[in-house]
């Protein structure tokens, strides 16, 4: 099971010591303003355990987020494969949520630019969508800042939601120095079509 260091962030596995305060995070009305709402701790326990079970069945996931620094449990990043997608057969989400106290430092966008890293050029995906409910500004501006862009509305889950998304092709242009774009006839990795 991978885990990823940024300047800030460690992304690791989940650890029973994250139950207390992950269950706290999602407790926060302005958390959970765009999502379902608080949650109880139950609804919290069963969460984790699904972010655990997607790992196990698909060998990616959702990674806890640890601040270098202090150690202290932030929440999550990581990509999300979501079966009910209707939007193309490309079904799978980078999400986020982090405690209210670290808001506003960068701290998504670095760990969500990991997360797609990973997901393009471990996972080889051809692309990986963002699901957003459309008053989530912040949100928005993450996706935004990731290179992702605004690819329409729709329903997902009952939930009117907007959608970005961004391609391996947009990424690798973006990522590839000028020197390296002289090599890109090269022949690409074969696709393991992973949560794709
Ligand atoms: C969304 C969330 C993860 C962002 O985390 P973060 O670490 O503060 O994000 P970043 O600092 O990387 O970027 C946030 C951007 O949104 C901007 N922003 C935040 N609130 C804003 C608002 N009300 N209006 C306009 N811009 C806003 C910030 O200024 C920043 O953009 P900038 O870098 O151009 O200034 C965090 O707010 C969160 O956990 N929200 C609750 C859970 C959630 O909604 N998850 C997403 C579900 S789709």
């Amino acid at each position: 099971m991978s885990e990823i260091e940024t300047s800030r962030l460690l992304l690791r596995q989940w650890k029973n010591e994250d139950l207390a305060p992950y269950t706290r995070i999602c407790a926060d009305p302005e958390v959970m303003r765009y999502l379902s709402g608080p949650m109880t701790p139950k609804q919290s326990e069963e969460q984790l355990s699904q972010f655990v079970g997607h790992w196990e069945e698909r060998g990616f996931g959702l990674w806890a987020v640890e601040e270098k620094s202090s150690g202290a449990f932030l929440g999550f990043v990581g990509l999300l494969y979501q079966e009910q997608w209707p939007e193309g057969r490309h079904k799978t989400e980078v999400g986020w949520r982090l405690d209210r106290s670290f808001w506003g430092r960068g701290l998504a966008t670095e760990g969500a630019r990991a997360s797609l890293r990973y997901g393009f050029e471990e996972l080889t995906l051809a692309r990986i969508i963002s699901i957003i409910h459309p008053k989530n500004i912040a949100s928005r501006r993450v996706a935004q800042k990731l290179g992702m862009t605004s690819r329409g509305e729709t329903n997902f889950k009952g939930n009117d939601v907007i959608w970005y998304a961004i391609e391996r092709r947009e990424w690798n242009a973006d990522a590839l120095s000028s020197s390296e774009r002289t090599s890109q006839n090269s022949p690409s990795r074969t696709s393991r079509t992973l949560g794709e």
